[in-house]
């Protein structure tokens, strides 16, 4: 299958994050025959030293410009963006140009990801399977409309972004009013609680689905089920997300041609009708309900951690995708996946997603490494000024095996995490339990 017909070849790549899911991509992008010179923000993430040159500009908003003559500088010819905050702050707007395409959706675009307000919008106005809800801005109406709805079972959510954190599902009434109080009242989440989203309770298991969109063309990746909650059991506060397998039983190919239906191309379409492309990865966050599968979030970009296992079984060139999706040449650009499944495990620092101490020293990360099928993905470490690999923030690696069953790549990826050490190291040992428990026999080997 022909690359994208505007690919060069060498292709210089800045890759934008310094994340687990940046580490996977920066992993993948390297394995590119088109790959030319990769710069990565290394001092972010330890793990991306070895992979690329550091690019030695900040990338906070105000200074987007002179990464815009950074980039001409360099001859940058693909950026990608991994996380969401760029995306808010319209990076992909102020560092394209005629010479060098952006994977990552406009401000525009990336409002289905940024203002869930918005995205409930776009969702009613597309028809889009979502749970019943409705937005407020003020405290008083957003605690009118809990206290009339007595004892039913809610969620609380900070329309703006929160890394995951400002979403409470709420077991009673009363916890609805505590939330509605943390998002509106203490603003707990600042500006990204100026406006509260308060919707139904679904039930059921969660699924993400990933889709390459560059415009037109909707190419979707294999499913994942991300593990949010801290706990194992899934028991307490949400996270980024503690851990993730794919591809999951969970979908076959009925499920996800609903989904392509229903949720992604409406989605996409919606965004058209009211004048803006969507080009970049968009991520449809579902719960499979009795009544189908409802979408939960959408987000506009790769999911962290669910790129780690996707990373590690994707067959084809990534370059190719990316640029192909932010080109709008997606089409005919071809790729598969390992049919052995993935999971990673986030080994995180100890009082996640809460408070944390970072400069922890690491070691153990060779044996870890060796254990079969394992690649360690670094999210969270850096270098201490002695040349100590310490943490860094919260989710410090994804451990990710592959396994010839779901069940050997957990245990695999349980064991690799096991030898990493640190100060306060934790992490879930249950990733996947919700299918290896059911034992569903959908799709794929367990
Ligand atoms: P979100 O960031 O909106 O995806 O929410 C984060 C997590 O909160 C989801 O992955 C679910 O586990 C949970 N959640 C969000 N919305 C709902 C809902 N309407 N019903 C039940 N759980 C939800
Ligand atoms: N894993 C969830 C997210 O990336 O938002």
């Amino acid at each position: 299958m022909p690359a994208p017909a505007s690919l060069p070849s060498p292709c210089n790549v800045l890759l934008i994050g310094g994340g687990g899911r940046e580490h996977a991509l920066a992993w993948k992008l390297k394995q590119s025959k088109h790959l030319g010179e990769l710069w990565v923000q290394a001092e972010a993430n330890a793990g991306l030293e070895s992979l690329g040159r550091t690019c030695p500009e900040l990338l906070e908003a105000k200074q987007a410009f002179r990464l815009q003559r950074w980039c001409d500088r360099e001859s940058i010819h693909l950026v990608v963006i991994g996380p969401e905050a760029p995306l808010e702050q319209d990076l992909a707007s102020v560092l394209a140009a005629p010479h060098r395409k952006v994977f990552g959706p406009t401000r525009e675009a990336a409002r289905l990801e940024w203002d869930k307000a918005y995205a409930k919008q776009i969702m009613r106005s597309a028809s889009i399977p979502t749970a019943e809800g409705r937005h407020f801005d003020t405290r008083e109406a957003a605690l009118h409309y809990v206290n009339a709805h007595g004892d039913e079972p809610l969620v609380v959510k900070a329309a703006g972004l929160c890394a995951g954190k400002g979403v409470m599902v709420c077991s009673s009434h009363s916890e609805a009013l505590a939330a509605v109080e943390r998002v509106m009242g203490s603003r707990e989440f600042g500006d990204a609680g100026a406006k509260v989203v308060i919707e139904e309770r679904l039930r059921g298991q969660e699924l993400s689905v990933l889709a390459l969109v560059d415009g037109s063309t909707i190419d979707i990746l294999d499913p994942c089920q991300d593990h949010k909650q801290v706990g194992e059991g899934d028991v307490g506060p949400n996270t980024g997300g503690m851990g993730a397998y794919c591809p999951s039983p969970l979908a076959d190919d009925g499920l996800m041609d609903i989904v392509q239906r229903q949720v992604l191309v409406p989605a996409v379409d919606a965004l058209r009708r009211e004048g803006v492309m969507f080009r970049g990865l968009l991520y449809a966050g579902l719960m499979l309900t009795p009544a189908g599968p409802k979408v939960l979030e959408f987000n506009t970009r790769f999911g962290d951690p669910e790129t780690q296992p996707l990373m590690v079984r994707l067959q084809g060139d990534l370059l190719e995708l990316l640029y192909g999706t932010a080109a709008g040449e997606l089409d005919g650009v071809d790729f598969g996946f390992d049919p052995r499944p993935a999971c990673c495990v986030c080994v995180c620092s100890g009082g996640y997603p809460g408070a944390y101490v970072k400069g922890k020293v690491i070691t153990g990360l060779d044996d870890a490494a060796a254990v079969p099928g394992v690649r360690i993905f670094h999210a969270g470490t850096s270098r201490a000024p002695n040349g100590d690999l310490i943490t860094s923030g919260g989710r410090v690696f994804g451990v990710t095996a592959l396994g010839s069953t779901l069940k050997q790549a957990q245990s695999r990826a349980n064991e690799a995490a096991s030898l990493i050490r640190f100060d306060g190291a934790f992490f879930r040992r249950d990733i996947g339990h919700r299918v290896l428990q059911v034992g569903s026999t959908r799709g794929a080997t367990l």
